[in-house]
């Protein structure tokens, strides 16, 4: 199976015809949260530019098509995983009862719900409920002997011990979203992705459970950031991604 490479379609197919069957360590999949459709915005932020709210075609589902949707792809992405692999699926309010579902149906071990608390979250709009300022990474393990390289993930944490000694990481990330020059943009300013994810939060998952030269999958691609990450790491890649325009600013991202 070829290795460090993009694939453009959809990721049930490709997973089942082009990954091996149990030959991936690790996989970050950052799926729809299928949360489009009320097109809120707000142009003339000052801090971080215009902001659009997540509208697009590839997030939007009926409840039970969504849910088809998640039992196809998780259990896709369960054959390409070898034991002992992880998987590190972003998520929020909106889908995670599904994600959950679908990842104990599947026997997967749930080792930890990482809160993603987001220390620039946008403003609430609507004014009718608490403002939204965090995403989850459930992390779920196909087998029993997974790996995670706690001590290189505790010289990744910013926080140290009362005597300046490294401290182990917790469950909760505060990390901004991606501005300044990580943000990838277009001709017009705009962000070319609506859900870019920072690039710190893709190395702690991939230190955190994989090793120099293992596979690391992501299934929904976007603009690249795991692939991006796992090569800058050492690991070996592959992404999936099913919108041409986002193929091309992955293949961009990767200098392929
Ligand atoms: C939430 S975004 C991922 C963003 C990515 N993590 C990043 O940092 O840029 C989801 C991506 O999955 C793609 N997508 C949606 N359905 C797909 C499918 N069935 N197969 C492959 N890609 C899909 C969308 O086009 C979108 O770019």
């Amino acid at each position: 199976m070829k290795t460090n490479l993009i694939h453009k379609g959809d990721c049930v197919e490709i997973m089942q015809k082009e990954i091996d069957k149990g030959s991936i360590d690790l996989i970050f999949a950052d799926p729809p949260y299928n949360l489009s459709g009320n097109g809120l915005q707000w142009k003339g932020n000052t801090t971080g530019g215009d902001w659009f709210m997540v509208n697009e075609a590839w997030d939007r589902m009926s409840a039970p098509e969504y849910m088809q949707f998640t039992r196809q792809w998780i259990g896709a992405s369960h054959q390409t995983l070898k034991d002992g692999g992880s998987i590190y699926i972003a998520c929020s309010y909106h889908n995670i009862a599904e994600v959950m579902i679908v990842l104990r149906q599947l026997d997967f071990k749930i080792n930890n719900i990482i809160t993603w608390q987001k220390t620039n979250a946008m403003p609430n709009m609507t004014r009718r409920v608490f403002t939204h300022s965090t995403e989850f990474i459930v992390w779920g393990v196909k087998g029993k002997k997974w790996t995670f390289n706690n001590e290189d993930l505790k010289n990744l944490n910013p926080d140290k011990q009362a005597d300046g000694s490294p401290k182990a990481l917790r469950d909760v990330w505060p990390l901004p979203l991606v501005q300044g020059k990580e943000r990838i943009r277009g001709k017009d300013n705009r962000a070319i992705h609506p859900t870019q994810k920072p690039e710190e939060l893709l190395r702690r998952v991939i230190v955190a459970s994989s090793n120099k030269g293992d596979i690391v999958l992501d299934p929904f691609l976007g603009s690249g950031t795991t692939t991006y990450m796992a090569k800058k790491l050492g690991r070996k890649w592959i992404g999936i991604e099913k919108e041409g325009k986002y193929v091309e600013v992955a293949k961009k991202r990767m200098n392929i």
